[in-house]
């Protein structure tokens, strides 16, 4: 399976994502702050990998914490620096919280003893997110029916989790139960997340892709080529409404004006109990130079305004079913997402 991140030895090992698919290049982190710059740097992005990448991050920062050192102190200013990386991403901040509450349970032992108990918390965040991820590929693969050609968009797969993917793996699912899918990627314009990553990472599989620019989606549905939408997710609000990676809310619309069936396949640990609907998700907003260039061009007039949000908001209206690993759960989401919870 594909390592998109690992411990090993003190040290935090991530494939960088920038250089995909050209280069195949592992970094290696250190400290806290070269896992914090990893992640806002996107070498490593996808919701659930972030939220491994920060576990990882505190197991690191605490790692290298010494005897003399103020140990609370020290604790929240790593996750005060992990904390500001991505906005978005609820993952982040769900696998914070679980740190720390490790992190409270084991201070009262001794430095070493806490810091084993920290990396081993994070080496089973980033174990449980793979099993959560098969358990989502099985109850999601019974909605993806042979023959059928299936549209995602951005990267929901191996690379943005800690292996096996949410979209993707329910696409893994179906293949392997020997159904004859097709995907077609979105290329996924600033980043190109669907040309470089979810390409590159179903080629390698052999599961068969078709790359397509973001704007030939409505095109494709409308000619019968299309036949479902299945999208990850960054945050989910409690009654459904999805942030995920910007171009999606248009994706949906066209998805129901087609009466195309749109799935979004997340953990549970995406869900943010706390928000009634979608409006308080905060919407990271990126360098305006990842609009402005194209493989490191600029391809507009250099000193232009630009607007480059990095997520939208998919009302819950538009969608036909979320994909969890408690089951699938289908409208109205407030009760059937609230009966996985705890
Ligand atoms: O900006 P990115 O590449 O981190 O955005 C990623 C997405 O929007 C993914 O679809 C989402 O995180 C789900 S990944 C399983």
């Amino acid at each position: 399976m594909l390592p998109t991140i690992t411990w090993d030895n003190d040290r935090v090992i991530l494939i960088d994502q920038r250089l995909l698919p050209t280069e195949e290049i592992y970094l290696e982190c250190l400290d806290y702050i070269q896992v914090a710059e990893a992640i806002e740097e996107m070498a490593i992005r996808g919701a659930p990998a972030i939220g491994v990448a920060a576990a990882y991050g505190v197991a690191l920062g605490v790692n290298k914490v010494k005897e003399s050192d103020d140990l609370e102190e020290e604790f929240e200013r790593i996750l005060v620096r992990l904390g500001d990386t991505r906005p978005t991403a609820r993952n982040l901040f769900w696998a914070l919280e679980r740190m720390k509450q490790t992190f409270d349970n084991h201070k009262h032992l001794a430095l070493p003893e806490l810091k084993h108990g920290l990396i081993q918390e994070a080496i089973a965040i980033d174990k449980q997110d793979v099993e959560t991820n098969k358990k989502i590929g099985y109850w999601g693969r019974g909605l993806i029916q042979n023959g059928q050609n299936i549209l995602t968009h951005c990267n929901a797969g191996a690379l943005a989790t800690a292996g096996y993917g949410t979209a993707l793996g329910v696409i893994r699912a179906a293949y392997e139960q020997g159904k004859k899918i097709r995907v077609f990627a979105d290329e996924t314009r600033p980043i190109l997340q669907g040309a470089r990553l979810t390409c590159w990472e179903l080629d390698r599989d052999g599961i068969p892709v078709v790359l397509i620019t973001d704007n030939m989606a409505g095109y494709l549905m409308k000619i019968g080529r299309i036949d479902a939408v299945i999208i990850g997710a960054d945050r989910i609000a409690r009654n459904g409404d999805t942030a995920n990676k910007i171009g999606t809310y248009s994706v949906a619309v066209l998805a129901k004006e087609h009466s195309l069936p749109f799935y979004v396949a997340a953990p549970l640990n995406t869900i943010d109990f706390s928000l009634a609907n979608g409006d308080a998700i905060p919407i990271e907003e990126r360098n305006p130079e990842e609009v402005k260039k194209l493989a490191g061009q600029c391809i507009t007039v250099p000193d232009i305004e630009v607007h480059n949000p990095a997520f939208d908001v998919t009302p819950a209206e538009y969608i036909t079913a979320i994909i969890t690993e408690k089951g699938v759960a289908k409208p109205p989401f407030t009760q059937s997402l609230a009966s996985f919870k705890g």
